[in-house]
């Protein structure tokens, strides 16, 4: 039935998996009566009428809010942010939920990030900045310790990031980032920064430009193949909570780094309003910031978005409107595991335009969940159009019954070139498990914890 608060238009730019998990917890608000997602993909279509205007253009975009009385409209993904969406949108007097570019930076430059960490004491890897190459390869050769982190300033699709394990490696990644420019002007400035070692975890955050509430923890497999091998992608699958993420760890951060980093733009003039995103590693010497995004994370949004009990359309509001500290956010006691169904190939070279079947299994199946990455229409069928194709999510009462549905439903789906994970939300036993017990200031104000390591069995 229709309530008479029904009554929103909202307008959402991206065509992903994270797209289609923001665009079903919209389609849940009381709020909302109508869904436009430009350009979005054959997944959202169910609930949003797709509208073929690239994210990029920006003032298209707004043209078409305008023109459709859209109350609100929510930007899924980091180009546009970073190119400044959200000021043309803010320009034209339009409602936009996002950073707008003076906040955006946090993500879009690397550089002024690990700046901006230094200045206000956020726990982060030690690092060096550099915009010449020369300069570059000159402390490479004399201050270095190996193996080493090389990283674009800019936005590279998730491939800006260089591990490299001996001199040879890092002045070939100089070459590649600095002046081959592998990704292009991202690499203009380059930061090489202290390998770490230890557990990563995403913290997904609503902010409102002073206050920030953080969402249940993710984990991210950025690696294409089993066991963590092969190349990096934009993401093979997620689970959610991890159980790394303890009380411990939580209060650590919302004291050293969640508040802070939201203090430090606010400070710096650039208040952030959106979604702050954490990248963390939990190392021995207590959790540091890898990277931080601003928006939410794909797939991390497939496996966050399904456990989260509040109105999305609420939260984003208060964001909008600075009045987050009245919001509570709620997530089920639970777990969530998303598996990525991939183009044979990808992240390399794959085919697209194949027929994709089975979407009638999920048909009334409650806590399983089919979001489209990357899928489009053709002839009146749904085929394959990236190489993230779909992220299966399904949820359970513990990770390892979240696990166990997801690969179920992985079955459920077929096309001709599918590739996934077969160790999605499954806890390597390689990696070392570091038990936090106990911190202390040191007097750079950063805390530093004693630690235990130990395998995990
Ligand atoms: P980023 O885009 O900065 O999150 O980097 C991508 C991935 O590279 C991270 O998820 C880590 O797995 C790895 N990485 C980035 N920085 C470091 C670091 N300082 N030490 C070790 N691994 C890193
Ligand atoms: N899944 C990692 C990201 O969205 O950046």
């Amino acid at each position: 039935m229709k309530q008479r608060s029904k009554q929103m238009k909202v307008l959402i730019v991206g065509s992903g998996g994270r797209e289609h998990a923001i665009a079903w917890s919209v389609a849940k608000s009381p709020k909302v009566d109508k869904i436009y997602c430009a350009p979005g993909n054959a997944g959202i279509a169910e609930y949003a009428e797709c509208v073929d205007i690239g994210a990029m253009e920006f003032e298209k975009l707004a043209a078409f809010a305008k023109e459709n009385a859209v109350d609100l409209t929510i930007v899924g993904m980091d180009d546009p942010l970073v190119g400044g969406i959200v000021d043309v949108f803010e320009a034209e007097g339009l409602r936009v939920f996002g950073p707008n570019k003076a906040a955006a930076i946090l993500e879009g430059s690397k550089a002024f990030s690990k700046d901006l960490m230094k200045k206000y004491q956020i726990p982060t890897a030690a690092y060096e900045n550099f915009d010449d190459p020369e300069k570059a390869l000159e402390y490479l050769r004399t201050e270095a310790r190996f193996p080493i982190v090389l990283k674009a300033d800019g936005l590279a699709l998730g491939k800006g990031v260089l591990i490299c394990q001996d001199l040879k490696e890092a002045e070939d990644g100089v070459k590649e980032i600095m002046e081959d420019k592998k990704f292009g002007n991202a690499g203009n400035t380059m930061v090489i920064e202290e390998f770490m070692t230890g557990r990563e975890v995403s913290v997904l955050s609503f902010v409102d430009g002073k206050t920030i509430r953080t969402m249940t923890s993710a984990q991210d497999h950025k690696r294409a193949q089993d066991g963590d091998q092969g190349l990096n992608t934009g993401g093979m699958g997620t689970f959610s909570p991890s159980p790394f993420y303890t009380e411990e760890v939580d209060e650590f951060c919302r004291k050293y780094v969640y508040q802070p980093t939201v203090d430090a733009m606010a400070a710096e003039g650039r208040p952030f309003k959106g979604i702050i995103f954490f990248g963390l590693m939990l190392t021995a010497d207590g959790p540091k910031v890898l990277e931080y995004n601003a928006r939410f994370g794909d797939p991390e949004a497939q496996v966050v978005l399904p456990r989260m009990k509040n109105d999305i359309i609420e939260v984003m509001e208060a964001c909008v409107d600075g009045k987050l500290d009245q919001i509570d956010l709620k997530f089920e006691d639970n777990a969530a595991v998303c598996v990525v169904l991939a183009s044979d190939g990808y992240p390399v070279k794959y085919e697209k335009g194949i027929p994709i079947h089975g979407f009638e299994n999920f048909k009334d199946k409650d806590g399983y969940y089919c979001f489209h990455a990357g899928t489009k229409f053709k002839d009146g069928e749904i085929v394959t159009n990236g190489g993230r194709v779909l992220g299966i999510t399904a949820k359970g009462e513990t990770l390892k019954e979240a696990r166990k549905n997801a690969y179920a439903a992985t079955e459920w789906i077929s096309f001709a070139n599918k590739y996934m994970r077969h160790d999605i939300g499954k806890l390597s036993t390689r990696l070392k498990l570091v038990i936090f017990h106990r911190h202390s200031l040191t007097k750079t104000g950063i805390s530093l914890y004693n630690s235990n390591n130990y395998e995990t069995q």
